[in-house]
C-alpha cells in the first residue's frame, strides 16, 4: 500500500520512511526541501535499496496534493511537514500559522475529496506546556500555548477532533512526540545540521565534533535533582515505528470516522546533565559546556505517560537513551567523514 509522507525528507519523516518500507508499505515523499536536503534521499537509498518516489512540492498547494493522492493511489498519509522552530515562530507568527495550518487543512480536505481516510498528524508534547501532573497523560488540560509553534500543534489537533465530531469520513490520530533524538544505526540518515541547532543533542554532537566552541546549558537552578531540566528523550527509530503501528491501527479501525491522541515517549525522564554525562562516556572525552541563563519558554520537567498507546496499540519504546546518543554520535562522525 502507498503511504504519503509529507516532510518525508526531514529528520523524523525520513526515519519513518524507513520504518514504513521495513513494514512492507510503499512510502511516497512530499517535501518542499525548505528544511531538509535532497542528500537524505541518497541515505534512504543506501538503507532501503531504492530511492522512494518523491515530489519536491508545497503541501499547501491543493492541486498538487490532490494530484499526488490520486496518481499515487495513496491509502494513508503521515503529515510531518511543518515549520518547527519555537523561537522563529515567535518572530514570524503568520508564517507559522499559514504554513502549519493551511497544509493540514488542504491535506484533510483533499483526502476526504479523494475518499482517503487514514491520517497520522505530527503533534508535539509542547502542547502540554508545563504539565501540572507528571508523567503527562493525554487527557491533561491543555494550557494556552507557550509559543506560536506550539499553538499550531494545538489548533491542528482541534481541527482533526472537530472533523471527527462532524462525523466526516476521516480516521486520524495526533501523535504527541516528546524529545526525538538519535539516528538510524547505519548513520546514512540523521538530524541534518541546518544552521545553529536549537535542540540539545545535535548541539552536543556538534560541540564534540569541534564544530561549536561549547554547549551552553540553559539553567542549572531548576527544582530538579541536579538543577537542570528533565525531558523524555526517545530514539527517533522508536518514534518512527510508532507511526507505522498507529497507521496500521487506523487502517484496521472498523469505522470511517475516528480521532484520538497518543503520547509517544519512553515514559522515562533524564536531565540535561545526565545526557551530557552519558554522551561523555560514549565519546570517551569531556564535553565543553558552560552554565548559562534559563531559556525563555523552557519547562522544568516533561515526560510521558505511555500507558494509553501501550494499551491500545501495543507499542512501547524499545531503545535506550544511551543507544540514541550512540547513534547520534555515529551520525555526527559520518558527517565529518562525508559519509
Ligand atoms: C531540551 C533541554 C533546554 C539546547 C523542543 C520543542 C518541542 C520539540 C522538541 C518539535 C531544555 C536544554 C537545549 C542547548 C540546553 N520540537 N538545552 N542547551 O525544548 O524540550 O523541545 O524540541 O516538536 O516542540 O519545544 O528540546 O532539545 O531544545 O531542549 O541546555 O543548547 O535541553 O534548555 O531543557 P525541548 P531541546
Amino acid at each position: 500500500m502507498n503511504i504519503l509522507v509529507t516532510g518525508g525528507a526531514g529528520f523524523i519523516g525520513s526515519h519513518t520512511v524507513v520504518a514504513l518500507s521495513t513494514a512492507g508499505f510503499n512510502p511516497v515523499i512530499l517535501d518542499d526541501f525548505s528544511n531538509s536536503e535532497i542528500r537524505t534521499l541518497k541515505g534512504l537509498e543506501k538503507i532501503m535499496g531504492y530511492i522512494p518516489r518523491y515530489y519536491a512540492e508545497n503541501c499547501c498547494d491543493a492541486q498538487v496534493v490532490r494530484r499526488i493522492l490520486k496518481e499515487e493511489q495513496i491509502s494513508g498519509v503521515i503529515h510531518f511537514a511543518a515549520f518547527k522552530s519555537v523561537g522563529e515562530s515567535m518572530q514570524e507568527p503568520l508564517k507559522y500559522y499559514d504554513n502549519n495550518l493551511n497544509s493540514l487543512i488542504v491535506l484533510t480536505r483533499s483526502m476526504m475529496e479523494c475518499e482517503i481516510s487514514n491520517l497520522i498528524f505530527s503533534s508535539s508534547a509542547t502542547v502540554y506546556g508545563q504539565a501540572a501532573a507528571l508523567p503527562a497523560t493525554e487527557d491533561a488540560p491543555i494550557p494556552v500555548a507557550m509559543s506560536v509553534y506550539g499553538n499550531t500543534k494545538q489548533i491542528g489537533e482541534e481541527i482533526l477532533r472537530d472533523i471527527a465530531l462532524a462525523e466526516k469520513s476521516l480516521k486520524s490520530t495526533s501523535l504527541r512526540y516528546f524529545n526525538p533524538i538519535g539516528a538510524h544505526p547505519s548513520a546514512y540518515i540523521g538530524e541534518l545540521p541546518l544552521g545553529v541547532p536549537n535542540n540539545l543533542v545535535p548541539y552536543i554532537t556538534q560541540t564534540a565534533a569541534g564544530l561549536r566552541p561549547a554547549l551552553t546549558v540553559f539553567g542549572d537552578d531548576y527544582p530538579t535533582p541536579d538543577g537542570t531540566c528533565l525531558r523524555d528523550f526517545i530514539h527517533v527509530m522508536d518514534l518512527a515505528e510508532a507511526h507505522v503501528v498507529a497507521l496500521q491501527y487506523l487502517m484496521n479501525y472498523p469505522s470511517n470516522t475516528f480521532y484520538d491522541v497518543f503520547n509517544i515517549g519512553t515514559g522515562k525522564a533524564n536531565s540535561v546533565l545526565e545526557i551530557i554525562r552519558t554522551f561523555e562516556n560514549i565519546s570517551g572525552k569531556p564535553l565543553q559546556y558552560r552554565f548559562g541563563d534559563r531559556r525563555s519558554g523552557d519547562v522544568t520537567s516533561l515526560y510521558a505517560d505511555v500507558s494509553k498507546i501501550e494499551k491500545h496499540l501495543g507499542w512501547t519504546a524499545q531503545r535506550t537513551m544511551r543507544e540514541a546518543l550512540e547513534d547520534a554520535w555515529r551520525w555526527q562522525q559520518s558527517l565529518a567523514t562525508g559519509g
